[in-house]
């Protein structure tokens, strides 16, 4: 089977080489040509685990190639993914114009039968506009060519993207016709061999599904950084009572960790679309409000606890930032939480030097010389008057304590991910801070 993918950013681009990878015939277009000829190359846009190994193989036996032409892809191809950005509007809205755009092209340069699938997140209803786009494109030629518009969400996570495809959970279709139905179970049949469910819908429950997801997930996040700042509060300890929740099985221990807020391509952008849709059709999605507003103050939370710590007065400190990205294995920065606590310190007249092991190139044009970047972890900390770690790379696990205690003007840490243990720092001699008044909390209150 031939298949198109329109648009080579994170799942376009791990669906064409996954796809490829199973010996289907892909054909990725983007209207970037810098970026499809860096990819003629073998040179990839995004760090993503796994895809360039995947997309080199795949290049070299012929199965997956580049081009900025749709017209010139689409003969003899049975399957049109659309897998263009949808980048939230003013209004918080997902703008539709790259994936409708492409519906036009598709209904202007077609010759045969086709099944166009949306890949991209996209509101309920937008298979619906494809439909009518392709339509009035067609209609435009006065040609009269069947073809089906299916929705196909993706739910891989960046960093595990190529594991997240070849082994999915689940796969989402909706359709509206068997034919549909039959070129998707062909086409997906190599990943779902493992046992997992090939779950065929509407449409529009499929478009759905992919929002109610996200919004669910980002939810379990605020909801556990609400109770993390209760904590607090109260002197209890979050990570027992995540333990302790998580092992009810109706919960679940996945997906339970408190931080510095979720960031990233979908959660922000997903929660802030079904908001408005539901606001569109006259309903007010209350518990997703407070999901956003929750993290929008969590995003603050590490800021406070410093200024707090230095008793309201950072300006000339120094501080050391570890980790960047909205999460470790991806140098993806957008909506990253480490760009609003850098712009607190600063703004707050303090010092920063940032060491993250990828995303240090993508962060150069969002911080510019506003913060050192730093060649190491250790090189980020010296002489800081505190560490602050942002993003739990693996990397920044198991440092050398005594190391930074020399390196350190004063030996204080800040774990925006309660990732060390902290009673084992605090016998270090480091003063700790965790999200949610952990263990360190009560040894702190011990030893003064
Ligand atoms: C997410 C969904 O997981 C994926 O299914 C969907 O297709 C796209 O959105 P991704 O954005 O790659 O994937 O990241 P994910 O690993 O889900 O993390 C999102 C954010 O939540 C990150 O900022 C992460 O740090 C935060 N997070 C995650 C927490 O704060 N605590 C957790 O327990 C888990």
């Amino acid at each position: 089977m031939k298949v198109v993918i329109v648009g080579t950013g994170y799942v376009g681009l791990v669906t064409g080489a996954c796809l490829a990878e199973v010996g289907t015939s892909v054909v990725c277009v983007d209207v970037d040509a810098a970026k499809i000829a860096r990819l003629q190359k073998g040179l990839l846009p995004i760090y993503e685990p796994g895809l360039p190994e995947i997309v080199m193989r795949n290049q070299q036996s012929g199965g997956l190639s580049f081009t900025t032409s749709l017209a010139s892809a689409l003969p003899g191809a049975e399957v049109v993914f659309i897998a263009v950005g949808t980048p939230p509007g003013e209004d918080g809205s997902a703008d539709l114009q790259y994936v409708l755009q492409v519906a036009h092209e598709v209904g202007q340069h077609m010759d045969h039968y086709l099944l166009v699938v949306t890949k991209s997140t996209v509101p309920v209803g937008t298979a619906a506009r494809v439909n009518r786009a392709i339509k009035e494109s067609l209609s435009a030629r006065q040609r009269i060519i069947e073809y089906d518009v299916a929705s196909n969400p993706e739910f891989l996570k960046e960093g595990a993207a190529v594991n997240d495809f070849l082994k999915p959970d689940r796969i989402v279709a909706g359709v509206n016709t068997t034919h549909a139905r039959e070129v998707l179970e062909q086409l997906y049949r190599p990943f779902v061999l493992n046992g997992h469910p090939l779950l065929f819908m509407d449409v529009a429950s499929a478009e759905m599904t992919k929002y109610a997801a996200n919004a669910m997930l980002a939810t379990r996040i605020s909801y556990m950084n609400d109770m993390a700042n209760v904590c607090t509060l109260v002197g209890a300890d979050i990570n027992q009572v995540r333990k302790g929740i998580g092992s009810d099985p109706r919960i679940g221990k996945h997906f339970l960790y408190p931080g510095i807020g979720y960031g990233g391509s979908c959660f922000p952008k997903d929660v802030k679309a079904l908001i408005r849709t539901g606001r569109e059709y006259g309903y007010q999605l209350r518990i997703l409000e407070a999901v956003e507003a929750v993290n929008e103050d969590q995003k603050q939370l590490l800021a406070d606890k410093v200024i707090r710590h230095f008793d309201g007065n950072i300006s000339g400190r120094s501080f050391a930032i570890w980790g960047l990205s909205f999460k470790p294995n991806t140098d993806d920065m957008r909506e990253a939480p480490s760009l609003i606590l850098i712009e607190r310190l600063l703004a707050a007249g303090a010092q920063v030097r940032v060491y993250d092991p990828v995303a240090m190139e993508e962060a150069l044009p969002l911080l510019g010389n506003s913060v050192t970047f730093a060649d190491d972890m250790y090189a980020a900390a010296t002489d800081a008057d505190a560490i602050l770690l942002v993003t739990e790379w693996n990397a920044f696990r198991m440092p050398d304590w005594q190391r930074l205690k020399g390196l350190l003007q004063s030996p204080v840490l800040f774990d925006g991910r309660n990732i060390y243990d902290d009673v084992h720092l605090v016998k270090q001699g480091f003063t700790y801070y965790g999200i949610g008044n952990t263990a360190a909390t009560a040894v702190n209150a011990l030893m003064q």
